[in-house]
């Protein structure tokens, strides 16, 4: 499912030992990297360390034969998506600020037709240096992106601003550039979301319903928008105000919510995000049920329609990627795996809602997502993370299939 990757070029400063635990970060988004270690950097990490976590080989010489049968500096410079420079000593940062090349690692960056990104990390009075500065500004005029560096301990033992920035801010940096420049991926495209709960009404004041507060379908939605999808969301009742520039339908109950779904088709994906009621009242009261006439001791249930596996069975009209999502107390993973094969979607996010993990309203999600290929867990984060993260993987997705 991932596809993005990342060139590092990984220079030579005590940070370096951080660059490994980026490695781990982007992997835990997704996200692959091929390295670079320059010769100073191979005096603080072994390239058999960096290598055993990218999970590729290292490249350290501009001059190896082998490398360069295997792929030349060029190719290298160019396969990535970002190339990241971290730590990005004051050397590193010179050479493409003035046009020098003269390893794998300034070579590549001069050769590069992508963006890249400085992590600079490097002594305070160092990086206050009149001479680095103008080449942090030449850099950004270039048109370079920079996270860091922060202030605070140094190694060397002085305080100020000079600390590489921390490998998850490295890494949301490279996450926020990936968002950023997919804007429009989705153009043309057509989504619906269902959110919230539903209200299964047994009279004219009660009714059934479940802790859903709609906040991660409406994230999606929003996501999904800002990549340049018409999203049509079909909300439960929830308290959210609308997400800008999405077509908000709102539904009380599971029927209305399967009728808007239902119409807001065709699309090229559905996402049902949404906790609907498996079963409401047998019969809807006018009136309100009294105490004093016998009021209730038991509720006759009746099945609600099921609207994911409804979609995913459409035989004509069936959207090209259907997601749903399953909130699971226990044994979440073969629970979840189970219900995408009962539904009948191609991937299903699965969540663990079993109390304390305060999930359900909650403002973060922990969820693995699941299709054929097999599954991905990711980090426990912000439900617009969450969002954002698979709306490019729709994205990616919907591009891989005809439009
Ligand atoms: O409630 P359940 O665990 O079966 O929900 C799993 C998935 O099915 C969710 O994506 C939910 O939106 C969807 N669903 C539905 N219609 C139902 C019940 C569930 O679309 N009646």
């Amino acid at each position: 499912m991932a596809t993005k990757s990342v060139l590092l070029i990984i220079g030579g400063g005590i940070a370096a030992y951080k660059s490994l635990e980026l490695i781990r970060e982007c992997a835990k988004r997704g996200i692959r990297t091929r390295a670079i270690l320059t010769r100073a950097g191979a005096e603080f990490v072994t390239p058999l360390s960096v290598g055993s976590l990218t999970g590729e080989k290292c490249y350290t010489d501009l001059f190896d034969l082998t490398d360069e049968a295997e792929m030349g500096h060029i190719e290298l410079s160019r396969a990535a998506d970002l190339v990241v420079v971290a730590p990005a000593t004051a050397d590193l940062l010179s050479k493409p600020a003035n046009g020098v090349a003269g390893d794998l690692a300034s070579t590549a960056l001069l050769a590069t037709d992508k963006p890249v990104l400085f992590a600079p990390a490097m002594n305070v009075r160092m990086w206050a240096h009149p001479g680095v500065q103008r080449n942090v500004a030449t850099l950004k005029e270039d048109g370079a992106l920079f996270v860091g560096p922060n202030e605070g301990d140094m190694a060397c033992g002085e305080y100020g601003a000079g600390r590489m920035a921390e490998p998850s801010e490295i890494a949301d940096a490279v996450e926020a550039y990936f968002a950023a420049s997919s804007d429009g991926r989705l153009k043309g495209r057509h989504v619906v979301v269902t959110a919230g709960p539903t209200h299964e009404p047994l009279d004219p004041v009660r009714y059934i319903a479940n802790r859903s507060s709609g906040k991660q379908g409406y994230a999606i939605a929003a996501a999904l928008a800002k990549l340049g999808a018409r999203v049509t969301l079909v909300s439960g009742p929830t308290e959210l105000p609308a997400p800008a520039g999405v077509d908000t339908v709102r539904v009380q109950t599971a029927r209305e919510m399967m009728e808007a779904t239902m119409s807001a088709l065709p699309a090229d994906a559905a996402i049902c995000c949404a906790a609907v009621a498996d079963y409401r009242p047998e019969i809807e009261t006018n009136q309100k049920i009294k105490k004093e006439r016998g009021g209730l001791s038991s509720i006759p249930l009746t099945e609600n329609p099921d609207i994911l596996r409804s979609i995913s069975s459409l035989d004509v009209g069936r959207p090209g990627l259907v997601i749903g999502f399953a909130a699971e107390t226990d044994d979440v993973l073969c629970n979840a795996e189970a219900k995408r094969k009962r539904k009948g979607c191609d991937w299903i996010i699965a969540n663990d809602v079993s109390s304390g993990t305060g999930t359900m309203g909650g403002e973060n999600n922990s969820v693995t997502v699941i299709s054929e290929a097999g599954q991905e867990s990711w980090e426990n984060m912000p439900k617009a993370r969450v969002a954002d993260r698979l709306a490019a993987y729709i994205a990616d997705a919907l591009s891989k299939r005809a439009t």
